[in-house]
């Protein structure tokens, strides 16, 4: 599970499917050896294929193990492909991404699959981020609050109870595309995120919303500095160590 008691907010790196065990070696051990980067509040959600040379890579280090997704099944058996949290677990991750945008639109996760994701990680001491987040046509017919709404209300019942709970804000259209919400758009999702959690939650529960969406080194402190973001999730500028390294400057300030 991620440490919550860092005080700095979060920095979670997603790598999707690139990576190479050459090359991945290399980025670690450029990161590692920084220790604003390689701090607890930073994290990188790794392909499944590479967990285990990640989990050799970061053994005893403070940056977290991630993983991108889970296996809606939870015990061992014949679902051939699949990762369990039980899995994950054992390799020492920390987190697991849980229904990313692109997981929703290739894979057709539902609800019920993503509920199971989450449920399956809790139960294995595993943080899962919950990504939410608009289309374009959602964005420019207005309609991006009742979109989230309804995607946070589609895994509500997997997340009553828990003390903790981790969202990713992810405008899809902000995804690899360059173009990033403005700061008034993240405010005004993050807050609207907060409220509709809070009235399915409690106020019990520690609540924490990263935003995702083209996050570089050079938007990424202007973003971190909004008292309503606690993080940011970042693809792209992941997979290269200067841009990641600012990225991470920009949450320790
Ligand atoms: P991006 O991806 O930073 O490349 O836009 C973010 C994400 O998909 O998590």
């Amino acid at each position: 599970m991620l440490n919550v008691a860092t005080g700095a907010k979060w920095v979670l790196g997603n790598w999707k499917m690139n990576g190479r065990l050459a090359s991945n070696q290399r980025l670690l051990e450029a990161l590692l050896a920084d220790p604003q980067v390689n701090a607890g509040h930073v994290g990188l959600a790794v392909p499944s294929a590479y967990l285990g040379q990640m989990t050799h890579l970061l053994a005893g280090q403070a940056l977290r193990l991630g993983a991108q997704c889970v296996s809606h099944f939870a015990d061992d058996g014949a679902y051939t492909g699949e990762v369990s949290a039980a899995m994950l677990a054992d390799l020492g991750v920390a987190f697991t991404l849980v229904g990313h945008s692109e997981r929703r639109q290739y894979f057709a996760e539902s609800d019920d699959s993503l509920s199971a994701q989450i449920r399956h990680a809790y139960a294995q001491g595993i943080m899962p981020v919950v990504c939410v987040g608009e289309g374009l046509s959602a964005r420019e017919t207005g309609v991006q609050d009742a979109v989230v709404a309804g995607q946070i209300a589609g895994v509500a019942a997997a997340l009553a109870g828990r003390d903790r709970v981790m969202l990713a804000y992810e405008p899809v259209w902000a995804i690899g595309t360059g173009l990033t919400a403005s700061l008034g758009q993240i405010v005004a999702m993050h807050e609207k995120i907060r409220a509709c959690l809070l009235e399915k939650l409690g106020s019990s529960c520690t609540i924490s919303i990263l935003y995702g969406g083209s996050v570089k080194a050079d938007n990424a402190s202007d973003i971190l500095s909004l008292s309503e973001v606690d993080g940011v999730l970042v693809g792209g500028a992941s997979l290269d160590a200067g841009q990641f390294k600012n990225v991470c400057y920009g949450a320790a300030k």
